[in-house]
């Protein structure tokens, strides 16, 4: 079995034990993920994407918003949980992955649940009110600040917004873009400071990024945090008032 998904510090039996657990991920999703394979794109995989199917079943979710929706591999999991009058709103810089999106949602019969917005995601999330119930931060590790201020008070008591890439990113080492040393380290001196001398800028500063994340919640009394070791690692962060 590939190991292509997997975070380097989320043991690779471990999250093949979750993908066994886990949701049946049914043809289309298959085949998403054997292009991501195909192409090296970097999808949240199985394991994380029947997680993310139950959480948004979890919490009865009716309007996800996703900042970084590729072509809608974690669209189309959360889609299989939302209602008929659901919503989902994907953000992609690239159009022609978003038409990929529309193409493998509208095989699964949920087109209909999903918006469609290419462009920045952070500006795009700007244009919109809420409420969401369930919120996808997979952009530019040092964009999830910016990103969470903007989504913020959109997302009810109750409202989850679930963090990709908390413990590593880019799958293929050494190309990994966040420190799970660099992190470790940080929190450890409890200086929150990004002290890796191998990392070059793209690394300090998507692990500074994940690092502000994590500070940024800490210090919000509305959200509490826990960690999801699946993948790349997730944090969820619950709105609790
Ligand atoms: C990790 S991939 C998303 C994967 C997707 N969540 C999944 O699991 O199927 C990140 C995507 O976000 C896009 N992206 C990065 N920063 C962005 C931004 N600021 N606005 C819109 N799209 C962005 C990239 O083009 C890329 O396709």
């Amino acid at each position: 079995m590939s190991v292509l998904f997997l975070g380097e510090h989320v043991p690779a039996d471990v999250d093949q034990f979750a993908r066994f657990v886990g949701p049946d991920p049914g043809e289309v999703l298959v085949e998403m993920a054997e292009y991501a394979e195909r192409e090296g794109f970097p999808i949240v995989g199985p394991a994380v994407g029947g997680w993310l199917c139950q959480l948004a079943r979890m919490v009865d979710a009716e309007r996800v918003f996703e900042f970084g929706s590729g072509y809608g591999y974690s669209a189309c999991w959360f889609a299989r949980a939302l209602p008929e009058d659901g919503d989902i709103v994907l953000t992609e810089f690239d159009a022609d992955n978003l038409d990929l999106a529309r193409s493998y949602l509208d095989r699964l019969g949920a087109a209909g649940r999903a918006t469609f917005e290419v462009g920045d995601a952070v500006e795009t999330a700007r244009g919109y009110d809420g409420p969401f119930d369930v919120v996808l931060l997979d952009i530019e590790k040092y964009q999830y600040v910016d990103a969470f201020e903007t989504i913020r008070d959109a997302i009810p008591p109750g409202g989850v917004v679930v963090a990709d890439n908390t413990m590593s990113a880019g799958r293929e080492s050494p190309d990994d873009t966040v420190s799970f040393e660099a992190l470790l380290r940080a929190i450890e001196d409890d200086d929150f400071e990004v002290a890796d001398a191998d990392l070059d800028d793209l690394g300090r500063r998507s692990t500074r990024g994940i690092l502000d994340h994590l500070e940024r919640l800490d210090q919000d009394p509305d959200f509490e945090t826990t960690l999801l070791p699946l993948g790349d690692g997730l944090t969820v962060s619950t709105r609790t008032r």
